[in-house]
């Protein structure tokens, strides 16, 4: 059931915001953006390959996806991650896990957004990503090479996958990334923010998670969903009520 494991607090505050005559925004939940490669609808993928295995309960990749996606040089973007001599494979995983979330989750609906581009039709846009999520990709990653700070575009594609333009040289990745920031946010054009928030909190995407205890981006979207809810009720009562909701669980757990 859909309610399970919510707080009956946010229920409260929930049906509330839905009593005022805000839109449902049930839309948000449980979505496949329309990009190149996502399934219409999330459902269950048994198979999904090694690092896309978490979201196996409910993807919105296929299993070949998750496959192909594991590769240098897959057939779904061709981009090749070696651009500047072998990329780590401690930095490389997570990439892959980065494509892992971007392909099968069902849980990025609150962040989709409409894009005129010829490959897709949607796109994310600041996913609020757990600060250690973002740190410990920017660690594993310093010691490896590349040569563009955004690597959504300008590259040399007449090969049939992307080299680096004459003008762009490849230096550490730490170089052109100086903090966690400027790796997570400026290499997919602003697909993610940096969150305030940690892991476990409920209140940030996790890039990595372990299946056993579910996913705990199901609940992280509810909660911005929801968020986004409230804000559309007149008169700033959604806010208020969310904020009155979040005071009373502290103060009822404190
Ligand atoms: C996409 O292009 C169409 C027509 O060219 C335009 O009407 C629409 O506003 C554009 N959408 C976005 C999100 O830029
Ligand atoms: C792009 O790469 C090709 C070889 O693959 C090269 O001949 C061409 O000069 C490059 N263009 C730029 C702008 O770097």
């Amino acid at each position: 059931m859909a309610w399970k494991g919510t707080s009956p607090l946010l229920l409260l505050v929930w049906f509330a915001a839905s009593m005022c005559g805000a839109r449902d925004r049930t839309d948000l939940l449980n979505v496949c953006m329309d990009a190149k490669h996502h399934k219409t609808k999330p459902g269950p993928e048994d198979k999904l390959h090694d690092q896309c295995t978490p979201w196996r309960e409910n993807a919105c990749c296929s299993v070949s996806t998750s496959q192909e996606l594991h590769k240098d040089n897959s057939l779904l973007y061709n981009f090749n991650w070696d651009h500047c001599g072998k990329m780590e494979p401690a930095c490389k995983r997570h990439f892959i896990q980065d494509t892992c979330l971007y392909e099968c989750s069902p849980n990025l609906g609150p962040w989709i957004q409409q894009v005129n581009q010829s490959w897709r039709k949607e796109r994310i846009l600041n996913v609020p990503l757990c600060k250690e999520d973002c740190q410990s990709w920017w660690e594993d990653c310093r010691t490896s090479y590349t040569c563009k700070t955004n690597w959504q575009k300008g590259w040399n594609w007449t090969s049939g996958s992307n080299k680096c333009p004459a003008k762009d040289v490849c230096r550490t990745f730490e170089s052109y990334f100086p903090t966690p920031a400027a790796l997570c946010e400026g290499l997919w054009s602003h697909s993610y923010k940096v969150s305030q928030y940690s892991r476990g909190s409920g209140r940030c995407i996790q890039m990595w998670f372990d299946p056993a205890q579910g996913n705990p981006n199901k609940e992280v979207a509810r909660l911005y969903a929801l968020a986004m809810n409230s804000r559309a009720v007149p008169h700033g009562v959604g806010p208020l009520l969310l904020s009155l909701a979040l005071i009373l669980q502290v103060w009822l757990l404190g």
